[in-house]
């Protein structure tokens, strides 16, 4: 028997503000066609002033902890590139507004490879016994680092949370984590950034004033990269499973782009079938894309148990990563926005 990190429970928050694009057109240099045609996306969701990166977190955080049937952990990982404050980490606050104060609770900033990075870091204390049961959580709100007149940026990016529970387990379970391919290449690290208000570029009144707070993107090379490094980084996960690529049911990769998908897909060898897709829904969301989209799918019953899964993700940094699984038998809360006043009885926007 070898001891592996078990996935236990999955969750995922959105917060309440729906975007249209047709909301985007009324106020940009934008349409619905063209978001639509280059990106697949229709709608995204964002965060109300007065709302913070932990505000999702802590709700996505409660719903995995309900999944897998605990009020316990003993690790908190948030992965997210948009803190409540530059100084400290959030996942302290989170950790302790869950109830778990007292606990280890850490950042990882790795943008949109930052939750399979968190998945690697939990999962590697799991496996040397450090730790029992970790909650991992993905969670940004790029509308709060967007500038508000880039067509470009503001058509993609959503805010909301993902997260799972790990436990210890074996690595013969369903839901056992089993392999890892992580990798970076800050030669490119301008491709994504915000160019101030860190140490090399401090804040100034002049950098707020020159938008150099605002996220920046060189999207076509982006592109390119994200469907190079995910592909290669998917075949490398499956050479340490053993998997051929026929054998894999679900490939839930990061919701940046549909045509970055079937890419994707389409250098692997899979079906675009086989391609776990919400971002038509809620756009690109970061380090929650991918907890996400699993939780989507697992409402939506196209994720099932004892589907072969492959993860995968890119972002800046640039950064990447991957993971599979055999999925296990998880429950998942509704988490849309929208479906919750109707659950609830509150009124339907
Ligand atoms: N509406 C209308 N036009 C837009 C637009 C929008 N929302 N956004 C960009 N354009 C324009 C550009 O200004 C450009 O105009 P120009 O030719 O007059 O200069 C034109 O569309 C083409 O821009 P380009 O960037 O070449 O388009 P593209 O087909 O590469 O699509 C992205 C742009 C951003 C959608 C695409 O490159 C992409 O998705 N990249 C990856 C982004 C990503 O995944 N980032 C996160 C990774 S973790």
């Amino acid at each position: 028997m070898t001891r592996a990190a078990v996935l236990a429970g999955l969750g995922a928050a959105l917060p309440p503000h729906l975007v249209t694009n047709a909301d985007l057109a009324d106020v940009l240099a934008t349409s619905d066609d063209w978001i639509r045609t280059r990106t697949g996306i229709a709608t995204r969701y964002v965060i109300e002033p007065g709302s913070a990166t932990s505000d999702l977190a802590v709700e996505a955080g409660q719903r995995a902890l309900a999944s897998a049937d605990t009020h316990r952990v003993d690790l908190v990982v948030l992965a997210t590139s948009t803190p409540d404050h530059p100084c400290p980490a959030t996942a302290p606050a989170v950790a302790w507004r869950l109830g778990l104060g007292g606990v280890p609770a850490f950042d990882i900033a790795a943008v949109c490879s930052g939750f399979v990075y968190a998945l690697a870091v939990a999962a590697g204390q799991i496996a040397l016994g450090i730790t029992q049961r970790a909650l991992v959580i993905g969670a940004d709100t790029f509308s709060t680092i967007i500038d508000p007149a880039d067509r470009t940026t503001r058509a993609i990016f959503g805010d909301a949370a993902g997260a799972v529970v790990l436990r210890a387990g074996e690595r013969d379970e369903p839901g056992a984590l089993l392999g890892f391919d992580l990798g970076s290449d800050g030669e490119h690290a301008d491709l994504i950034t915000v160019p101030a208000g860190g140490s090399r570029e401090r804040s100034t009144p002049h950098s707020v004033a020159a938008a150099k707070r605002y996220f920046t993107m060189q999207g076509r090379d982006v592109f390119y990269r994200a469907v190079v490094s995910m592909t290669e980084s998917a075949t490398s996960v499956l050479k340490q499973t053993n998997w051929s690529i026929d054998q894999v049911d679900r490939l839930v990769a990061h919701q940046a782009n549909l045509r970055i998908l079937h890419s994707v897909a389409d250098q692997l060898g899979m079906d675009h079938d086989s391609v776990v897709v919400n971002l038509d829904r809620v756009g690109n969301t970061v380090a929650a894309s991918i907890p996400l989209a699993l939780a989507d799918a697992v409402l939506g019953a196209t994720l099932r148990e004892g589907h072969r899964v492959v993860l995968s993700g890119f972002g800046g940094g640039l950064t990447w990563g991957s993971t599979a699984l055999r999925w296990p038998d998880v429950a998942v809360a509704p988490f849309y926005p929208e479906y919750q006043e109707k659950q609830y009885g509150g009124k339907t926007k």
